[in-house]
């Protein structure tokens, strides 16, 4: 045996998650000091200031683990849902739980369907497991085909995920579409709707997950803090689950998985509803704006519900490339023809508009 044996060899088609490029890489790479950084789907704006007050606050606390029940949020976003606390995980990010569902579900051999392209982390918590990873490519309108998915599930299938919004495209699946979905999937299947942009949607014909929530059937809705609540930093995410799940998660999870400061920031930032609406049409606002751009420019876009577009290119390499000398940091997929580009301020708007427009202009066509 080598010492290279130590590591699992199914670990070995995995790579490390690679994020965006930070602004101060492009800002050293360029020179210039406007960048703007579109391309993790955060929030342009700071925390909400009831959520700053109270991490400042808990500062000098910090010599103290923090409650690793995460018992205030816990009991705050089972008010807030109508759920028993007993089926709240709060997680590092959402991340974190999507993982430890994995980790108490998945067993060598066993398949996970989701769409794709979709989160990145879908495939890669299925092999961490040692289970099999089942892509079902999106439709010609960069939407999900739940029939196809249905179509993809076999004796072998443990887990599906659904995210809806679909990171990277912002497309929905709707409720006609997601009832029919439910009927007909198995019951021994667990479900798990990401619905890390739950806040962004303003489509009527949106389902959210909660309104399928019953404690029994096997569902986990999954939501984050990093987004609308402008908490990437701070690493809060839960997820609503039935109870078989939720127990199974404590005994695997981290004794102190959420730390204070995103406890609190999280726990404060839900006193904020005007906030959130605020922000929602903010974006949205952005979108139509943008979208009436794309349009002009003859630029191909999936509608979306999220705080991102996905564009459509036919030289990928070359518009990234462009764009980041125009200061904007989008989305490239490798090998994939679109791109993803985040919605900022109206101000960032403004110079992304102008930055499409001189990358058109230049290239000849996106
Ligand atoms: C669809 C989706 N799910 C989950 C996450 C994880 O977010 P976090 O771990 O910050 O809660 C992201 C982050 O970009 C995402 O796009």
């Amino acid at each position: 045996m080598s010492r290279d044996d130590i590591i699992r060899p199914d670990l070995s088609p995995l790579v490390p998650y690679a994020p965006g490029l930070r602004a101060s890489q492009v800002r050293e790479r360029s020179g210039r000091d406007d960048v703007l950084k579109l391309s993790s789907n955060e929030h342009p704006a700071g925390p909400f200031p009831q959520a700053l007050a109270a991490m400042q606050a808990v500062l000098p606390r910090l010599n103290r683990y923090p409650d690793g029940a995460s018992r205030a949020l816990t009991t705050k976003l089972a008010s807030r849902l109508g759920v028993d606390p007993s089926n709240v995980l709060v997680g590092s990010g959402s991340n974190e739980l999507l993982r430890l569902i994995g980790q108490v579900v998945l067993r060598p051999g066993d398949e996970v369907v989701f769409a794709w392209p979709s989160f990145v982390v879908y495939p890669l918590v299925a092999t961490m497991f040692g289970a099999t990873p089942v892509r079902v490519p999106l439709d010609a309108d960069d939407r999900y085909d739940l029939n196809a998915i249905l179509s993809a599930i076999t004796d072998k299938t443990r887990l599906v995920f659904l995210c809806n919004p679909n990171n990277p495209t912002g497309t929905i699946y709707t409720r006609e579409e997601f009832d029919e979905f439910l009927a007909r999937v198995p019951e021994d299947v667990l479900v798990v709707l990401d619905e890390a942009y739950f806040e962004f949607v303003t489509a009527r014909e949106y389902p959210d997950g909660m309104a399928y929530f019953d404690g029994h059937r096997l569902i986990a809705v999954c939501r984050t803090f990093s987004k609308i609540y402008s908490l990437a930093g701070a690493r809060v995410g839960y997820a609503i689950v039935p109870v078989v799940l939720a127990e199974a998660v404590h005994k695997v999870r981290e004794p102190f998985n959420v730390n204070t400061v995103g406890q609190v920031a999280a726990y404060y930032s839900l006193d904020d509803e005007a906030e959130v609406r605020r922000r929602r049409k903010e974006n949205q606002e952005q979108k139509v704006y943008l979208y009436s751009c794309f349009d002009r420019l003859g630029i191909r876009y999936a509608p979306s519900e999220t705080n991102f577009v996905y564009l459509h290119t036919t030289r990928p390499a070359e518009v990234f490339e462009a764009l980041l000398e125009e200061g904007v940091i989008v989305r490239d997929f490798g090998a994939s023809s679109a791109l993803r580009m985040g919605i900022g301020t109206p101000e960032d708007t403004a110079r992304t508009i102008e930055a499409l427009e001189s990358v058109v202009a230049r290239l000849g066509s996106f």
